[in-house]
């Protein structure tokens, strides 16, 4: 038995020296510029999910999600995030698609978890990623906005659907992406 644990052991050993020896010899690919494999996002999908489920605080969002919050929650994406995720005009962003991982276009494929998960994602960023931590950039209080307007993106009050048209010239209750090749890259989860 013991010589069993002890192969475990001395087999982890050389492995994580297999992969740090790999990883210093230049092994390693560092490259932003090529897709991640299904396993690797698979994989790093759940491990995020997983954390955001075992760390962040279950609250209940602060600010009420009436239309002038919501509206405004609009205005702070527009200017912090549709550069990587996308604008209301629904069009690609290319930028957002040069990172690896991409960050996925949330206008069109808004997040389907509860805000405490999205506050804590936005406010606290993902680590080995372009998904920079959002607290010394916005306040608490916006922070709560942006996350109430992504979270009912697709059951906004009609107030702020005007808006979003307006402001845009895309209707926001048409769901269709951009074109093909848009949908092909954001299909990430
Ligand atoms: C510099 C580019 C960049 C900016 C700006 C940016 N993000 Fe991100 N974001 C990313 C990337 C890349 C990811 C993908 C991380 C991953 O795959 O785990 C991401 C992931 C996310 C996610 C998680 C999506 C999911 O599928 O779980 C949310 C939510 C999010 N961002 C919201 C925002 C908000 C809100 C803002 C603006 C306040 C913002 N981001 C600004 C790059 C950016």
């Amino acid at each position: 038995m013991r010589n069993f644990v002890l192969g475990i052991v001395v087999t982890i050993a050389a492995l994580s020296l297999g992969g740090l020896g790999a990883a210093l010899l230049g092994f390693l690919p560092t490259r932003a510029n090529s897709t991640p494999p299904d396993f690797e996002r698979h994989v790093a999908m759940s491990a995020l999910d997983n954390s955001v489920e075992r760390h962040a605080p279950r609250v209940k969002n602060p600010v009420p999600t009436t239309d002038e919050n919501l509206i405004a929650g609009l205005k702070i994406y527009t200017m912090n995030c549709a550069g990587c995720h996308g604008g209301i005009d629904r069009k690609p962003v290319e930028f957002g698609r040069s990172f690896y991982p991409a960050a996925p276009n949330l206008i069109l494929h808004p997040p389907d978890d509860p805000d405490w998960h999205v506050f804590y994602v936005v406010k606290n960023g993902v680590r080995y990623t372009g998904m920079p931590a959002w607290e010394h950039n916005l306040s608490e209080q916006d922070l709560w906005k942006v996350t109430g307007f992504l979270t009912r993106l697709e059951k906004l009050p009609p107030a702020v659907q005007d808006y979003w048209k307006q402001a845009s010239g895309a209707d926001p209750s048409s769901g269709e992406p951009a074109s093909q090749d848009e949908q092909k890259h954001d299909e990430h989860k």
